[in-house]
């Protein structure tokens, strides 16, 4: 029997979570407003509020999941990668925490919580299977062999997706966040309206810096002949783009499954919410023949139920980590 808070912090999302035996009895997550207007997440006032928000934050977790302070027999917490400053805030708490319940400290690495994600709900995947693993800091192609045996297989050179629909998003000024929006103007788009370039990149690695600048030549060329092109067309240029990225990423998790003969295929992380991904996923595993695994929306996106979970897994093996522990901006894999 296992009781366990979980805290995420590593970005602009200050999340608590608490698990019991590995089921998610709540799952609290504040999204922090105040970078809107910077149009990114800005370091300094990420760690302020989450050092703001992370009481009520974990109390709402509590009293949502109808468990009492006492009954919690670890701190689960994300360790790295990410913003250190917020990281810090996360870290500090649990480290308080468990150590005024006299409980043990379990670190998570939030890339291999976003994969265990798939492990919330029914069906969970079957090991080995391959995670494209797409967020707004990382692109990766992940043979997932056993709970905490991952490896890289493929990964972007230069940008994230995320970042690509964010930059894209920016271009055609939309505001920050801009991925979500590219994806509802996308819904009611053409695909196939603008054509954007494929860049061939060897292996299973990506690159996505060659389609931010054809966007953003594409973009102001159109405007030399129309400066109102980008608002009478804007639902076509995103599920353009859209289409773009999206058939980058699945071209790639094809060559892979190939490659390792598997035919057990997830996505993760916050661009594995985009419609366009979760749509042309869903019709390569028909054709391709693939079993696949697309977490619920609440636990694409940064979220302590994913670090709860990754933290259960760990409980059952004793894999704690002492009150030394300090976070770590760039983590190991
Ligand atoms: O995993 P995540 O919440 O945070 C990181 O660890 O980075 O991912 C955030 C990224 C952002 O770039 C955001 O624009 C993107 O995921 N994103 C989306 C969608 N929802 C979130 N991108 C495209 N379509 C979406 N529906
Ligand atoms: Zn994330």
């Amino acid at each position: 029997m296992a009781t366990i808070l979980a805290i995420e912090s590593s970005c602009d999302e200050t999340s608590a979570s608490i698990c019991k035996d590995g089921k998610i009895l709540s799952n609290i997550i504040a999204t922090q407003a105040v970078h809107e207007k910077y149009g990114g997440v800005v370091p300094e006032l990420a760690s302020r509020a989450h050092q703001q928000n992370i009481i009520p934050v974990v109390v709402e977790a509590i009293l949502a999941a109808k468990v009492s302070k006492k009954d919690i027999q670890a701190v689960a917490f994300t360790r790295g990668p990410g913003l250190l400053g917020s990281l810090l805030v996360g870290t500090s708490f649990a480290k308080g925490f468990a150590l005024a319940l006299n409980v043990p400290l379990i670190e998570i690495n939030h890339m291999h919580a976003h994969i265990l994600a798939h492990f919330i709900d029914d069906p969970k995947p079957a090991f080995p299977f391959l995670c494209l693993t797409v967020s707004g800091g990382h692109t990766q192609i992940i043979l997932v062999r056993d709970y905490f045996d991952m490896e890289i297989v493929g990964e972007t050179t230069d940008d994230a997706a995320g970042e690509a629909f964010d930059k894209t998003a920016k271009i055609l000024g939309l505001p920050y966040p801009g991925g979500p929006l590219v994806d509802k103007q996308a819904r009611i788009g053409n695909p196939h309206a603008f054509v954007f370039p494929e860049p061939q990149i060897p292996g299973l690695n990506f690159s996505f810096s060659g389609l931010k600048t054809s966007i953003l030549y594409f973009v102001k060329d159109h405007k030399k002949l129309d400066p109102d092109f980008v608002q009478n067309n804007l639902a076509d240029i995103c599920a353009s783009v859209q289409y773009r990225i999206v058939t980058i990423l699945l071209n790639k998790l094809k060559k892979a499954a190939k490659q390792y003969h598997i035919s057990d295929v997830a996505i993760a992380g916050g661009v594995s919410a985009n419609s366009g991904l979760r749509d042309l996923l869903t019709e390569t595993a028909v054709k391709e023949n693939w079993q696949i695994y697309i977490p619920a929306f609440e636990y694409c996106t940064d979220n302590a139920a994913m670090i709860a979970i990754a933290g259960y897994y760990k409980y059952i093996h004793g894999d704690f980590v002492g009150q030394d522990v300090s976070p770590l901006a760039r983590m190991d894999f």
